[in-house]
Protein backbone atom coordinates (compact mmCIF):
# COMPACT_ATOMS: atom_id res chain seq x y z
CA UNK A 1 0.00 0.00 0.00
CA UNK A 2 2.91 2.38 0.70
CA UNK A 3 4.45 1.91 -2.41
CA UNK A 4 1.29 2.56 -4.39
CA UNK A 5 0.97 5.90 -3.02
CA UNK A 6 4.53 6.77 -3.28
CA UNK A 7 4.14 6.22 -7.15
CA UNK A 8 0.85 8.12 -6.92
CA UNK A 9 1.72 11.45 -5.02
CA UNK A 10 3.87 13.43 -6.84
CA UNK A 11 7.64 14.26 -5.25
CA UNK A 12 7.07 16.78 -1.93
CA UNK A 13 3.51 17.88 -3.26
CA UNK A 14 2.75 20.33 -0.60
CA UNK A 15 6.63 20.94 -0.25
CA UNK A 16 6.95 24.98 0.42
CA UNK A 17 10.08 24.64 -1.25
CA UNK A 18 12.55 22.33 -3.29
CA UNK A 19 14.98 22.21 -0.48
CA UNK A 20 11.74 20.61 1.29
CA UNK A 21 10.82 18.94 -1.46
CA UNK A 22 14.49 17.08 -1.77
CA UNK A 23 14.95 16.26 1.51
CA UNK A 24 11.54 14.47 1.59
CA UNK A 25 12.37 12.44 -1.43
CA UNK A 26 15.69 11.42 0.06
CA UNK A 27 14.01 10.81 3.74
CA UNK A 28 11.90 8.21 1.87
CA UNK A 29 13.98 6.51 -1.07
CA UNK A 30 17.55 7.46 -0.02
CA UNK A 31 20.06 9.78 -1.34
CA UNK A 32 19.90 11.17 -5.04
CA UNK A 33 22.52 11.60 -7.80
CA UNK A 34 24.32 14.90 -8.80
CA UNK A 35 22.09 14.90 -11.78
CA UNK A 36 18.91 14.44 -10.52
CA UNK A 37 19.94 17.18 -7.89
CA UNK A 38 20.74 19.84 -10.80
CA UNK A 39 17.36 18.59 -12.63
CA UNK A 40 15.22 19.29 -9.93
CA UNK A 41 16.98 22.75 -9.01
CA UNK A 42 16.85 23.67 -12.54
CA UNK A 43 13.60 22.07 -14.33
CA UNK A 44 11.04 21.28 -11.15
CA UNK A 45 8.04 22.16 -12.23
CA UNK A 46 7.19 24.30 -9.49
CA UNK A 47 10.44 25.41 -7.81
CA UNK A 48 13.06 25.08 -10.54
CA UNK A 49 15.37 27.97 -11.23
CA UNK A 50 14.10 28.36 -14.94
CA UNK A 51 10.93 27.78 -14.16
CA UNK A 52 10.44 30.34 -12.17
CA UNK A 53 12.51 33.42 -13.50
CA UNK A 54 14.05 35.39 -16.46
CA UNK A 55 18.00 34.97 -14.90
CA UNK A 56 19.12 37.11 -17.18
CA UNK A 57 21.07 40.65 -16.98
CA UNK A 58 22.29 43.06 -14.83
CA UNK A 59 19.66 42.65 -12.68
CA UNK A 60 19.89 38.68 -12.87
CA UNK A 61 22.45 35.68 -11.90
CA UNK A 62 24.23 36.11 -15.19
CA UNK A 63 24.83 37.69 -18.34
CA UNK A 64 25.13 36.07 -21.85
CA UNK A 65 27.54 36.77 -24.82
CA UNK A 66 23.94 38.09 -26.84
CA UNK A 67 23.24 40.41 -23.93
CA UNK A 68 26.42 41.71 -24.24
CA UNK A 69 26.47 42.69 -27.82
CA UNK A 70 24.06 42.28 -30.78
CA UNK A 71 27.29 41.33 -32.91
CA UNK A 72 27.52 37.87 -31.39
CA UNK A 73 23.89 36.83 -32.68
CA UNK A 74 24.56 38.98 -36.01
CA UNK A 75 28.27 36.94 -36.60
CA UNK A 76 26.20 33.67 -36.16
CA UNK A 77 23.72 34.53 -38.57
CA UNK A 78 26.03 35.46 -41.39
CA UNK A 79 27.63 31.85 -40.48
CA UNK A 80 24.10 29.93 -40.68
CA UNK A 81 22.76 31.56 -43.75
CA UNK A 82 26.50 31.30 -45.10
CA UNK A 83 26.14 27.26 -44.55
CA UNK A 84 22.86 26.88 -45.76
CA UNK A 85 23.78 28.70 -49.02
CA UNK A 86 26.90 25.94 -49.02
CA UNK A 87 24.18 23.14 -48.87
CA UNK A 88 22.24 24.36 -51.90
CA UNK A 89 19.84 26.61 -50.33
CA UNK A 90 17.49 23.90 -48.73
CA UNK A 91 13.73 24.82 -48.35
CA UNK A 92 12.32 24.00 -46.16
CA UNK A 93 14.84 23.93 -43.44
CA UNK A 94 14.35 24.49 -39.99
CA UNK A 95 16.22 26.70 -37.58
CA UNK A 96 16.65 25.87 -34.39
CA UNK A 97 18.03 27.56 -31.36
CA UNK A 98 17.80 25.50 -27.81
CA UNK A 99 17.95 27.30 -24.96
CA UNK A 100 16.62 31.06 -26.21
CA UNK A 101 17.05 32.93 -23.44
CA UNK A 102 15.28 36.19 -24.06
CA UNK A 103 14.97 35.72 -27.83
CA UNK A 104 18.11 38.32 -28.05
CA UNK A 105 20.42 36.21 -30.01
CA UNK A 106 17.76 34.87 -32.60
CA UNK A 107 16.40 38.60 -32.85
CA UNK A 108 20.12 39.34 -33.94
CA UNK A 109 20.50 36.39 -36.02
CA UNK A 110 17.99 36.90 -37.91
CA UNK A 111 18.48 40.06 -38.80
CA UNK A 112 22.28 39.99 -39.82
CA UNK A 113 20.62 36.74 -42.14
CA UNK A 114 18.30 38.80 -43.83
CA UNK A 115 21.56 39.89 -46.11
CA UNK A 116 20.91 36.01 -47.72
CA UNK A 117 18.28 35.91 -49.86
CA UNK A 118 16.15 33.39 -49.91
CA UNK A 119 17.49 32.04 -46.33
CA UNK A 120 14.53 33.59 -43.97
CA UNK A 121 11.88 32.37 -46.46
CA UNK A 122 13.19 28.95 -46.63
CA UNK A 123 13.55 28.16 -42.83
CA UNK A 124 10.85 27.78 -40.39
CA UNK A 125 12.04 28.56 -36.35
CA UNK A 126 12.02 26.50 -33.85
CA UNK A 127 12.78 27.60 -29.99
CA UNK A 128 13.41 24.63 -27.84
CA UNK A 129 12.33 26.11 -24.15
CA UNK A 130 11.39 24.29 -21.04
CA UNK A 131 11.11 28.26 -19.05
CA UNK A 132 7.55 29.36 -19.46
CA UNK A 133 8.80 32.54 -18.13
CA UNK A 134 11.30 32.98 -20.78
CA UNK A 135 9.18 31.42 -23.52
CA UNK A 136 7.02 34.65 -22.86
CA UNK A 137 9.97 36.73 -23.43
CA UNK A 138 10.88 34.84 -26.76
CA UNK A 139 7.65 35.43 -27.91
CA UNK A 140 7.42 39.09 -27.43
CA UNK A 141 10.65 39.29 -28.82
CA UNK A 142 10.31 36.60 -31.95
CA UNK A 143 6.95 37.64 -32.59
CA UNK A 144 7.32 38.58 -36.66
CA UNK A 145 8.60 35.28 -37.18
CA UNK A 146 6.24 32.72 -35.98
CA UNK A 147 8.18 30.18 -34.07
CA UNK A 148 6.82 27.07 -33.02
CA UNK A 149 8.06 26.21 -29.28
CA UNK A 150 9.41 22.30 -28.23
CA UNK A 151 10.32 21.08 -24.80
CA UNK A 152 12.35 18.62 -26.60
CA UNK A 153 14.77 18.56 -29.82
CA UNK A 154 13.33 15.34 -30.89
CA UNK A 155 10.28 17.21 -31.81
CA UNK A 156 11.36 19.63 -34.47
CA UNK A 157 9.98 18.05 -37.74
CA UNK A 158 11.89 16.29 -40.20
CA UNK A 159 14.33 18.23 -42.68
CA UNK A 160 17.08 20.05 -42.62
CA UNK A 161 18.33 21.77 -39.60
CA UNK A 162 20.27 24.29 -38.54
CA UNK A 163 21.03 24.31 -34.58
CA UNK A 164 21.65 27.20 -31.95
CA UNK A 165 22.97 27.13 -28.82
CA UNK A 166 24.84 29.51 -26.77
CA UNK A 167 25.14 28.42 -22.77
CA UNK A 168 22.65 25.17 -22.73
CA UNK A 169 24.44 22.27 -22.55
CA UNK A 170 25.96 23.88 -19.72
CA UNK A 171 22.30 23.68 -18.37
CA UNK A 172 22.12 19.73 -18.62
CA UNK A 173 22.08 17.80 -15.66
CA UNK A 174 25.56 15.57 -15.49
CA UNK A 175 26.36 12.78 -13.19
CA UNK A 176 29.39 13.02 -10.71
CA UNK A 177 32.00 10.25 -9.82
CA UNK A 178 34.03 9.87 -6.91
CA UNK A 179 37.51 7.70 -7.14
CA UNK A 180 37.47 5.11 -4.41
CA UNK A 181 39.87 2.11 -3.78
CA UNK A 182 37.80 -0.48 -5.26
CA UNK A 183 37.25 1.79 -8.47
CA UNK A 184 34.50 4.82 -9.16
CA UNK A 185 31.19 5.32 -7.20
CA UNK A 186 28.58 7.98 -8.29
CA UNK A 187 28.42 10.79 -6.04
CA UNK A 188 25.39 11.75 -4.70
CA UNK A 189 23.60 14.10 -2.16
CA UNK A 190 21.89 13.35 1.00
CA UNK A 191 20.54 15.14 3.57
CA UNK A 192 22.88 16.06 6.72
CA UNK A 193 20.53 15.88 9.40
CA UNK A 194 20.82 19.86 10.03
CA UNK A 195 18.55 20.81 7.66
CA UNK A 196 20.58 21.12 4.84
CA UNK A 197 22.47 18.38 1.99
CA UNK A 198 25.67 17.19 1.68
CA UNK A 199 27.53 14.64 -1.04
CA UNK A 200 27.89 11.31 -0.27
CA UNK A 201 28.34 8.50 -2.61
CA UNK A 202 27.16 5.34 -3.85
CA UNK A 203 28.01 1.61 -1.75
CA UNK A 204 29.68 0.02 -5.00
CA UNK A 205 31.18 0.91 -8.18
CA UNK A 206 29.17 2.73 -11.13
CA UNK A 207 29.16 1.45 -14.66
CA UNK A 208 28.62 5.22 -15.11
CA UNK A 209 32.48 4.84 -14.89
CA UNK A 210 32.82 2.97 -18.47
CA UNK A 211 32.34 6.77 -19.81
CA UNK A 212 35.35 8.31 -18.54
CA UNK A 213 38.62 8.86 -20.34
CA UNK A 214 41.23 5.92 -19.93
CA UNK A 215 43.77 8.67 -18.18
CA UNK A 216 40.91 8.43 -15.04
CA UNK A 217 42.52 5.00 -14.45
CA UNK A 218 45.42 7.10 -12.63
CA UNK A 219 43.07 9.10 -10.48
CA UNK A 220 43.68 9.26 -7.06
CA UNK A 221 41.37 7.86 -4.62
CA UNK A 222 39.15 10.66 -3.71
CA UNK A 223 39.12 12.44 -7.33
CA UNK A 224 35.94 13.71 -9.20
CA UNK A 225 34.80 13.24 -12.21
CA UNK A 226 31.89 14.23 -14.61
CA UNK A 227 29.32 12.31 -16.73
CA UNK A 228 27.11 14.58 -18.96
CA UNK A 229 25.01 11.78 -20.73
CA UNK A 230 21.79 14.28 -21.38
CA UNK A 231 24.37 16.64 -23.50
CA UNK A 232 25.88 13.67 -24.95
CA UNK A 233 22.42 11.90 -26.22
CA UNK A 234 21.23 15.41 -27.43
CA UNK A 235 24.86 15.82 -29.01
CA UNK A 236 24.19 12.13 -30.79
CA UNK A 237 20.41 13.03 -31.98
CA UNK A 238 21.25 16.34 -33.35
CA UNK A 239 24.36 14.73 -35.54
CA UNK A 240 22.24 11.88 -36.52
CA UNK A 241 19.64 14.60 -38.10
CA UNK A 242 22.33 16.43 -39.63
CA UNK A 243 24.25 13.54 -41.19
CA UNK A 244 20.88 12.67 -42.45
CA UNK A 245 18.69 15.45 -43.13
CA UNK A 246 21.56 17.96 -43.72
CA UNK A 247 22.09 21.33 -41.90
CA UNK A 248 24.35 22.14 -39.11
CA UNK A 249 25.34 23.28 -35.50
CA UNK A 250 26.96 25.43 -33.14
CA UNK A 251 27.36 24.58 -29.66
CA UNK A 252 29.14 27.91 -27.61
CA UNK A 253 29.63 26.89 -24.12
CA UNK A 254 32.09 26.89 -21.75
CA UNK A 255 34.86 24.16 -20.98
CA UNK A 256 38.27 22.59 -21.68
CA UNK A 257 38.78 21.55 -25.09
CA UNK A 258 40.02 18.45 -24.65
CA UNK A 259 38.81 15.48 -21.68
CA UNK A 260 39.68 16.61 -18.20
CA UNK A 261 38.74 15.41 -14.52
CA UNK A 262 37.59 17.44 -11.46
CA UNK A 263 34.41 19.34 -10.06
CA UNK A 264 33.09 22.04 -12.07
CA UNK A 265 29.57 21.97 -11.06
CA UNK A 266 28.67 25.62 -10.27
CA UNK A 267 25.96 27.68 -8.62
CA UNK A 268 25.91 31.28 -9.15
CA UNK A 269 23.14 33.74 -8.03
CA UNK A 270 23.63 37.78 -8.38
CA UNK A 271 26.59 37.87 -10.24
CA UNK A 272 28.38 35.73 -7.16
CA UNK A 273 29.17 31.95 -6.64
CA UNK A 274 26.93 30.10 -4.25
CA UNK A 275 27.00 27.12 -2.65
CA UNK A 276 25.59 24.16 -5.08
CA UNK A 277 23.93 22.67 -2.10
CA UNK A 278 21.98 25.70 -0.67
CA UNK A 279 18.60 26.60 -1.22
CA UNK A 280 18.26 24.55 -4.72
CA UNK A 281 15.81 26.04 -7.36
CA UNK A 282 17.24 29.90 -6.56
CA UNK A 283 20.48 30.11 -8.01
CA UNK A 284 21.81 28.82 -11.64
CA UNK A 285 23.61 25.41 -11.48
CA UNK A 286 26.33 24.64 -14.28
CA UNK A 287 28.98 22.57 -15.27
CA UNK A 288 31.64 22.73 -17.92
CA UNK A 289 30.74 21.01 -21.31
CA UNK A 290 32.87 18.30 -21.94
CA UNK A 291 33.82 19.02 -25.69
CA UNK A 292 35.49 16.12 -26.24
CA UNK A 293 32.62 13.82 -25.37
CA UNK A 294 30.05 16.08 -27.52
CA UNK A 295 32.87 15.66 -30.54
CA UNK A 296 32.88 11.99 -30.09
CA UNK A 297 29.23 11.43 -29.99
CA UNK A 298 28.49 13.95 -33.29
CA UNK A 299 31.40 11.86 -34.95
CA UNK A 300 29.87 8.68 -34.26
CA UNK A 301 26.73 9.84 -35.45
CA UNK A 302 28.34 10.06 -38.76
CA UNK A 303 28.46 13.79 -38.79
CA UNK A 304 31.70 16.02 -39.12
CA UNK A 305 32.95 17.77 -36.55
CA UNK A 306 34.67 21.20 -36.48
CA UNK A 307 36.74 22.74 -33.41
CA UNK A 308 35.88 23.22 -30.32
CA UNK A 309 37.50 26.98 -31.25
CA UNK A 310 37.79 29.54 -28.70
CA UNK A 311 35.22 31.98 -29.28
CA UNK A 312 37.66 35.25 -29.56
CA UNK A 313 39.19 33.63 -32.27
CA UNK A 314 35.99 32.28 -33.71
CA UNK A 315 34.65 36.03 -33.59
CA UNK A 316 37.54 37.42 -34.48
CA UNK A 317 38.06 35.36 -38.36
CA UNK A 318 34.55 35.88 -38.84
CA UNK A 319 34.88 39.65 -38.70
CA UNK A 320 33.88 40.89 -35.25
CA UNK A 321 36.54 44.15 -35.24
CA UNK A 322 34.86 45.13 -39.05
CA UNK A 323 31.58 44.66 -37.12
CA UNK A 324 32.60 47.04 -34.06
CA UNK A 325 34.16 49.40 -36.87
CA UNK A 326 30.87 49.73 -38.50
CA UNK A 327 28.63 50.29 -35.35
CA UNK A 328 30.88 53.12 -34.50
CA UNK A 329 30.41 54.92 -37.39
CA UNK A 330 27.00 55.72 -36.57
CA UNK A 331 28.01 55.68 -32.69
CA UNK A 332 28.03 58.54 -29.64
CA UNK A 333 31.87 58.67 -28.07
CA UNK A 334 30.09 56.73 -25.14
CA UNK A 335 28.89 54.37 -27.39
CA UNK A 336 31.70 53.91 -29.10
CA UNK A 337 33.25 52.96 -25.68
CA UNK A 338 30.79 50.74 -25.21
CA UNK A 339 31.20 48.44 -28.27
CA UNK A 340 35.13 48.31 -27.69
CA UNK A 341 34.29 46.86 -24.18
CA UNK A 342 32.19 44.72 -25.34
CA UNK A 343 34.05 43.53 -28.26
CA UNK A 344 37.04 42.84 -25.41
CA UNK A 345 34.75 40.47 -23.37
CA UNK A 346 33.05 38.65 -26.19
CA UNK A 347 36.98 37.96 -27.47
CA UNK A 348 39.72 39.18 -25.08
CA UNK A 349 41.47 35.10 -23.92
CA UNK A 350 41.01 36.59 -19.80
CA UNK A 351 37.60 37.19 -20.42
CA UNK A 352 35.26 35.18 -22.70
CA UNK A 353 37.29 35.08 -25.43
CA UNK A 354 39.48 31.74 -24.40
CA UNK A 355 37.24 30.19 -21.68
CA UNK A 356 34.07 29.97 -24.16
CA UNK A 357 34.57 27.39 -26.96
CA UNK A 358 32.52 26.93 -30.32
CA UNK A 359 32.45 23.76 -31.53
CA UNK A 360 30.52 22.64 -35.16
CA UNK A 361 28.65 20.24 -36.75
CA UNK A 362 27.84 19.48 -40.18
CA UNK A 363 26.95 16.79 -42.94
CA UNK A 364 29.94 14.32 -43.87
CA UNK A 365 32.48 15.08 -46.68
CA UNK A 366 32.17 19.09 -45.16
CA UNK A 367 35.34 20.94 -45.41
CA UNK A 368 36.58 23.86 -43.66
CA UNK A 369 33.84 25.59 -42.44
CA UNK A 370 34.34 29.65 -41.75
CA UNK A 371 35.53 30.39 -38.04
CA UNK A 372 37.68 27.00 -37.56
CA UNK A 373 40.86 28.46 -39.34
CA UNK A 374 42.63 31.28 -40.04
C1 LIG B 1 21.92 30.26 -19.66
S1 LIG B 1 20.42 30.50 -20.48
C2 LIG B 1 21.05 30.95 -22.08
C3 LIG B 1 20.08 31.79 -22.85
C4 LIG B 1 20.53 32.23 -24.24
N1 LIG B 1 20.97 31.12 -25.06
C5 LIG B 1 21.61 33.27 -24.17
O1 LIG B 1 22.69 33.02 -24.65
O2 LIG B 1 21.33 34.36 -23.66
C6 LIG B 1 19.84 28.84 -20.70
C7 LIG B 1 18.57 28.72 -21.53
O3 LIG B 1 18.26 27.35 -21.73
C8 LIG B 1 16.94 27.05 -21.24
N2 LIG B 1 17.01 25.68 -20.74
C9 LIG B 1 17.79 25.22 -19.74
N3 LIG B 1 17.68 23.88 -19.62
C10 LIG B 1 16.83 23.49 -20.60
C11 LIG B 1 16.31 22.23 -21.02
N4 LIG B 1 16.67 21.11 -20.41
N5 LIG B 1 15.47 22.19 -22.06
C12 LIG B 1 15.11 23.33 -22.71
N6 LIG B 1 15.55 24.56 -22.36
C13 LIG B 1 16.38 24.64 -21.31
C14 LIG B 1 16.71 28.12 -20.20
O4 LIG B 1 15.37 28.29 -19.88
C15 LIG B 1 17.34 29.32 -20.90
O5 LIG B 1 16.51 29.82 -21.93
Amino acid sequence: MAHVARQITPLGSGAASLADELAAAIARDGPIGVARYMHAALQDPRFGYYTRRDPLGAAGDFITAPEISQMFGEIMGLWFADLWRRQGSPAPARLVELGPGRGTLMADLLRAARAMPGFRAATALHLIETSPVLRAKQAWKLADNLPEWHERFDQVPAGPVFVMANEFFDALPVHQLVRADDGWRERLVENDGKGGFRFTHGASPTPLANYLPPRAAMAPPGAIAEVGLEGRHLMSEIAARVARHGGGALIVDYGPAGDSLGDSLQAVKGHRPHPVLSDPGTADITAHVDFAALAEAARAAGAEVFGPAPQGEFLRRLGLELRAQALKTKASAAEAQAIDAAARRLTAPEAMGRSFKVLAVAPPGAIQLPGFHD
